[in-house]
């Protein structure tokens, strides 16, 4: 089978190398596609591939149409907000993630990016410790479980908020259960976000909620840039001098915020969460064993458009 592994953001070059091998160990044709300029070179690419891995990669209804050989997508990565769903879903493709596998990346960088706000962005300037601050998690999935238990490491005073999860598995998990998204913003020093980007989530994240926040509190996204209703941040950080904004999803309105609030913001210049040759590794090979196993055995345990 030709299998595509399309990555604007090339994964580090030891993942490709493991790609390829587990891929051409069990006979199936390997085409690199790295740091492509447009959407078009993506389609024509995908013309006649039988598998993709991706990254943030776009596999949108224009991928999926011309992919016309496609089976199977696997997004090397937690988040398929970047995949059509229901499109693959006609089309019969199966869209797989590989969950868990890039989370401790990102988890570190939101501990450092705590810290990075806590030290004016590491001016001179006197700054603040992270011990003993209360850190709010919402959403405590494979990344927010690492959040919490690196935070709690660290010795600050971790809570968390998930719906999918019963007050008892988040306690289990280490972190104290809040019974609402406003409890968490309303105690917490710094709030750290890992929700994925749904309808129900986007631009979620707004004026309300961020003003519930105490004084001098931090909030860290690490998630998706959509989850944040953007006019409503830039509002409540001129309301309110005292609260800081920390992103690896640089907003829409950056350059427009730095400007206002200078060392009170900062975002990354482009996605660096699982940017790790650890996290490569990781999320790259399970890909690429994932769709071994699904050609050799029809094995589809991750797939996420069932
Ligand atoms: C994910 O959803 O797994 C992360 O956001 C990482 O995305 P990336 O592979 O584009 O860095």
């Amino acid at each position: 089978m030709k299998v595509l592994v399309a990555t604007q953001k090339p994964f580090a070059a030891v993942a490709v190398e493991g790609i390829k091998k587990i891929l051409e160990e069990a006979g199936h044709q390997v085409v690199l596609l790295e740091k492509y300029a447009a959407q078009e070179d993506l389609i024509s690419a995908a013309g006649d591939a039988d598998a993709m891995i991706i990254r943030s990669d776009k596999v949108d209804a224009g991928v999926l149409a011309a992919a016309t050989n496609l089976k199977i997508v696997v997004r090397a990565g937690a988040g398929v907000d970047n995949v059509d769903l229901a499109a693959a879903s006609e089309r019969k493709v199966v869209v797989m993630n590989t969950p868990g596998q890039n989370s401790n990346a990102v988890a570190e960088l939101a501990i450092a990016m705590m810290i990075y706000m806590s030290r004016g962005q590491f001016t001179p300037a006197t700054g603040s410790e992270i011990m003993g601050k209360r850190l709010g998690i919402q959403a405590f999935g494979n990344v927010g479980r690492l959040v919490g238990k690196k935070a709690g490491a660290l010795g600050m005073k971790v809570s968390a908020i998930d719906p999918f999860l019963t007050p008892e598995q988040i306690a289990a998990g280490g972190a104290t259960p809040l019974s609402s998204v406003e409890e968490l913003y309303s105690s917490s020093d710094f709030v750290s976000i890992h929700i994925p980007a749904t309808p129900q989530t986007i631009r979620s994240i707004g004026h309300d909620l961020i003003g519930k926040m105490p004084k001098g509190a931090v909030l860290v996204n690490t998630a998706r840039k959509e989850v944040i209703d953007e006019e409503g941040l830039m509002t409540i950080l001129e309301e309110r001098p005292d609260l800081k904004y920390v992103t690896d999803v640089a907003p829409d309105n950056y350059a427009a915020l730095k400007e206002k609030f200078g060392l009170r913001v900062f975002a990354t210049p482009k996605k660096m969460g699982a940017q790790t040759a650890e996290a490569n590794i990781n999320a790259g090979l399970a890909a690429a064993r994932q769709i071994v196993d699904f050609f050799a055995t029809g094995n589809t345990r991750f797939q996420v458009n069932k």
